[in-house]
């Protein structure tokens, strides 16, 4: 073993790797694909860094085997990956597109043999444009057409596949896409985020009810539920730290754990009314009981009181809750900015444990780090940072274990490069390099220390 040394997981704690399908497919137009709101987003000038898309992507579409047997080779008990709605249903509703259906069937089947369990996530963030078209999250239907497309996919692939993921960080769909404008569609309106933050749980809740119906399955959403520090003790900036909370955190843990919505709500909207898309009912189909709740950690944030501004079309973001970002971390970041903070996924992860009796077994969804990978002239990519960032992170996990914390999995982010948004080919997550002109595909350090893990682990449990 060269790298840190492993920690210690107990035994049948599974281990995987996480993608999702506009990161890694490409073939955007390909055999009937419909366009998505990062179709449309990303093809629009000055959105997304240097004008990148994904068009090609990995080209995973295409060299779909030859990632599986990467993941083979890895050792993974499970794979995290995304079907497009796009691929399924070009429109959002209504004519279903055949060999977007194959497609999936096929890597389902090439994961099965390679004895790697799917786990499925139905929605990371590639709304079809023709629901956008029609309002997006902004409007009802579309919830309605989530959960008609989620019992497609269940009756498809449901003799398969066993362990779904509704939504994939529904607060960056909302307020990232909706407020923020930063991701697609790039809207920037109050009303329309919180609008679109409900229907995303409405949509959740749905769903969950049409992939029971359609057989036994264990069924989950993933939350990027943050760990939020106040910039000091002072009374406003602790107001501020529980905006911050009920921004990223109580607004989805609230309704889907404990069936209310959260308690801080009117300080925190400041000057967004409580709008008429909450229905009666709502509340208890969110909350209907999940089997997991997967979550994505990647850095804490820190936060002091700054003054709501008024409406301007410049400012950052439509949902601005008084708080400003500081970062007292004094730690290394990733090359996306991050502070690495492993003590803080412990807190996280014990903080929902103590605050939701009903909270259900976790899994680790996503977890990694983007860092400035090169390639040495014999052709090896040595990612000391990337290695030592997830064996720090996976002992964080195992902290929490100890503090009797059920997390049942753990999911690296990444298997491969990939197209990392708005901030599009730079930021290299994986623990696979991808060559973007000739699709090569190189594991890194990262890759073999991770493998070796997953072997020591078995021959140790
Ligand atoms: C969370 C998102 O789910 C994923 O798509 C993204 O690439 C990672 N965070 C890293 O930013």
């Amino acid at each position: 073993m060269s790298g840190p040394a492993f920690p210690v997981l107990p035994p049948g704690f599974r281990f995987g790797a996480a993608t999702a399908a506009y990161q890694i497919e490409g073939a955007h137009d390909e055999d009937g694909r419909g366009p998505s709101v990062w179709d449309t987003f990303s093809h629009t000038p000055g959105r997304t860094l240097a004008g990148a898309n994904g068009d090609t992507a990995a080209d995973h579409y295409h060299r779909h085997r030859e990632d599986v047997r990467l993941l083979h080779g890895l050792g993974v008990d499970d794979y995290r990956f995304s079907v497009s709605w796009p691929r399924l249903l070009p429109g959002g509703t209504g004519a279903v597109n055949a060999k977007g259906l194959d497609f999936y069937d096929r890597l389902i089947d090439e994961l099965l043999t390679a004895g790697i369990a799917p786990t499925v996530t139905l929605y990371h963030w590639d709304l079809p444009q023709a629901l956008e078209d029609r309002g997006g999250w902004r409007v009802r239907d579309t919830a309605e057409a989530f959960a008609a497309y989620a019992a497609l996919a269940a009756e498809r692939y449901g003799d398969r596949v066993h362990r779904w993921i509704t939504l994939n960080e529904p607060y960056c769909s909302a307020f990232v896409g909706y407020a923020e404008g930063r991701h697609a569609p790039g809207a920037r309106e109050g009303r329309g985020a919180l609008a679109a933050a409900h229907h995303l749980l409405v949509g959740h809740g749905l769903a969950v009810r049409a992939l029971r119906a359609a057989g036994d399955q264990e069924v989950g959403i993933t939350l990027n539920l943050d760990r939020v520090h106040a910039a000091s003790d002072r009374p406003e900036d602790l107001a501020a730290r529980r905006r911050a909370e009920t921004l990223h955190n109580d607004l989805w843990a609230e309704p889907l754990f404990a069936g209310r919505y959260p308690a801080h709500e009117a300080e925190t909207w400041a000057g967004l009314a409580d709008g008429p898309w909450r229905q009666p009912g709502d509340l208890s189909l969110i909350g209907t009981p999940l089997d997991f709740v997967g979550l994505n950690y990647y850095r804490p944030i820190c936060v002091s009181a700054a003054p709501h501004r008024e409406p301007d079309p410049e400012r950052r973001t439509a949902v601005d809750v008084g708080v400003a970002e500081t970062d007292p971390y004094g730690t290394r970041h990733t090359t996306m900015g991050w502070p690495v903070v492993p003590s803080a996924f412990t807190e996280l992860l014990c903080d929902l444990h103590v605050r939701y009796a009903h909270l259900p077994p976790i899994w680790i969804t996503e977890n990694g780090s983007a860092e400035a990978d090169t390639v040495t002239p014999d052709g090896l990519v040595h990612d000391p940072e990337r290695t030592r960032y997830l064996a720090d992170h996976l002992q964080a996990v195992a902290d929490a274990l100890a503090s009797g914390v059920d997390v049942r999995g753990y999911f690296v982010w990444s298997l491969l490069d990939n197209f990392e948004w708005a901030r599009g080919y730079d930021q290299r997550f994986g623990l696979v390099r991808v060559d973007y002109g000739t699709q090569t595909r190189t594991p890194k350090d990262s890759y073999r220390w991770y493998r070796d893990l997953i072997t020591a682990h078995r021959a140790r449990t």
